[in-house]
């Protein structure tokens, strides 16, 4: 029973002032439910609408592939400057420390390695996510690959039903098959399809008339930076990507090999969060790395 002790009448009822209408700050979100919206803004920062994922999901195919030969060694330390951390299951159980209070983006499909064809994968069950506290799955939709496609859109539907359920948003991926064009006619292709089935965020890579990409995708666009570049044009693609409308990027190799990975994480954020332009942020860079 409540303690009914001095209980007061509410008097200020701010009578005259029409109630304000929120609308989210991420494109194609608003109708989403509450706890989406709460998951989706640990991950982009609600000051600039904008993310810097640190991938380093790649060993659930790979193995240890260089630069994640220790997690506890490479990411762990890097953590901080990460928006969000996308990672597999085992990773994130075996290696990241539950208090780093980090927003999880969870590789949540698996299957195949790259020793075997690539992307017959099937997706885990929606409660080990809730279980990790994640604030978003990931799944893989390989667009034109004819034995795959159904197949990963399939797994992509699974989630994202599942996803709606409990409130976590899923992020598609678009795979890249080898005998798959990388224009924006097929990345705008695989990115909207995602979006169409559901995806409050897509995970694609940057390409020339990337600005068609992210016109034509209702949703937030991160982009995957892709193999190891120097540092100058991991930069100005990170730009670039922004410049054309990407939501942030979702980027591993090219900060976890780098020489100097915190010093890189911390330039690509500098790019993506306040705009600075590639020759700046690797001026910065240069400067953390040499501190
Ligand atoms: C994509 O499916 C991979 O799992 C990585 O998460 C993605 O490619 C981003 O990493 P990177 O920047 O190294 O390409």
């Amino acid at each position: 029973m409540a303690d009914r002790d001095d209980i007061r009448d509410g008097s200020n009822f701010g009578l005259g002032k029409p109630v304000e209408n929120q609308s989210f700050y991420l494109k194609g979100c608003d109708n989403l439910d509450w706890g989406v919206k709460d998951r989706l803004s640990r991950i982009f920062r609600p000051d600039t609408g904008k993310t810097v994922m640190l991938a380093f999901d790649h060993g659930f195919i790979m193995g240890p592939t260089s630069g994640l030969e220790r997690i506890d060694l490479s990411i762990v330390p890097i953590a901080e400057y990460a928006d969000c951390l996308m990672a597999a299951r085992g990773i994130i159980r075996t290696c990241i420390p539950p208090n780093t209070q980090k927003p999880i983006c969870l590789r949540a499909d698996a299957g195949t390695s790259i020793l075997t064809d690539l992307n017959n994968n099937v997706v885990l069950d929606i409660e080990d996510a809730i279980r990790l506290n994640a604030s978003a799955a990931a799944v893989m939709v390989a667009v034109g690959d004819s034995a795959m496609e159904a197949k990963t859109i399939a797994n992509l539907y699974k989630m994202v039903d599942a996803g709606t359920r409990y409130g976590i948003p899923i992020m598609g991926v678009t795979a890249v098959g080898k005998e798959m064009t990388r224009d924006s006619r097929y990345f705008g292709l695989a990115s909207r399809m995602c979006a169409e089935n559901g995806a409050s965020i897509v995970k694609t890579y940057y390409c020339e008339g990337f600005e068609k990409v992210t016109a034509s995708c209702p949703v937030p666009i991160v982009i995957a930076g892709g193999k190891k570049l120097p540092e100058l044009e991991a930069l100005e693609l990170a730009s670039n990507a922004i410049n054309d409308g990407a939501a942030g990027v979702d980027m591993g190799r090219n900060v976890f090999q780098s020489d100097a990975p915190a010093a890189m994480i911390q330039a690509v954020a500098a790019v993506v969060h306040e705009g600075l332009k590639p020759q700046e942020a690797l001026d910065l860079f240069e400067t953390l790395k040499n501190a």
